[in-house]
């Protein structure tokens, strides 16, 4: 699916940050918008995005394939990263994976039946004092993941998710 106007004008205010003649600097953000529209990175995207740029897309696969936020392959429309390092496993990140896993049923890299969530594990968010952390699609923040704060969010995100559907 080829990216939207909406994206290409956010693509554009992310370029005009950089000098005339570097907009190869906005890669990651551009990648970061064009996932934010389709969910996933597809070659063909990948592809748009670096003529988008004028660059060669293997430049862009690179970028795109070293960042774990970035995904090469369909996800859920929500993405629960959940902090598996040390801190937040000290203070119950595994007791808030086990209820993931056993409330959506599916376990890492996995994606619920009706493509609502996909759950991975992830690396320190830098909010060791909220722990156990999780990140829903890498930009919202979730503090103290106790098993009700779980429930919260997913009714939460489920809410939100049929009101967009109610929107669109
Ligand atoms: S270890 Fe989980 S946020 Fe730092």
């Amino acid at each position: 699916m080829p990216l939207s106007a909406a994206t290409r004008q956010k693509i554009d205010k992310a370029i005009a940050k950089y000098p005339a003649g570097r907009q190869q600097s906005a890669v990651m953000a551009a990648l970061t918008i064009a996932q934010t529209e389709h969910g996933w990175l597809s070659s063909e995207t990948l592809r748009e995005v670096a003529e988008y740029l004028n660059m060669p897309p293997v430049a862009v696969y690179e970028v795109a394939s070293f960042y774990s936020m970035y995904h090469l392959k369909p996800m859920g429309r929500y993405v629960l990263t959940l902090c598996t390092n040390l801190p937040c496993a000290l203070q119950g990140s595994d007791v808030a994976a086990r209820y993931l896993q056993e409330t959506l049923k599916i376990g890492w890299k996995e994606t619920t039946p009706d493509g609502m969530f996909t759950l991975l594990q992830g690396e320190c968010m830098g909010a060791c004092q909220e722990a156990p952390v999780l990140l829903a699609n890498h930009q919202r923040m979730c503090c103290k993941m106790t098993p009700p704060q779980i429930d919260a969010l997913l009714v939460q995100l489920r809410a939100e998710a049929s009101q967009e559907e109610r929107h669109e």
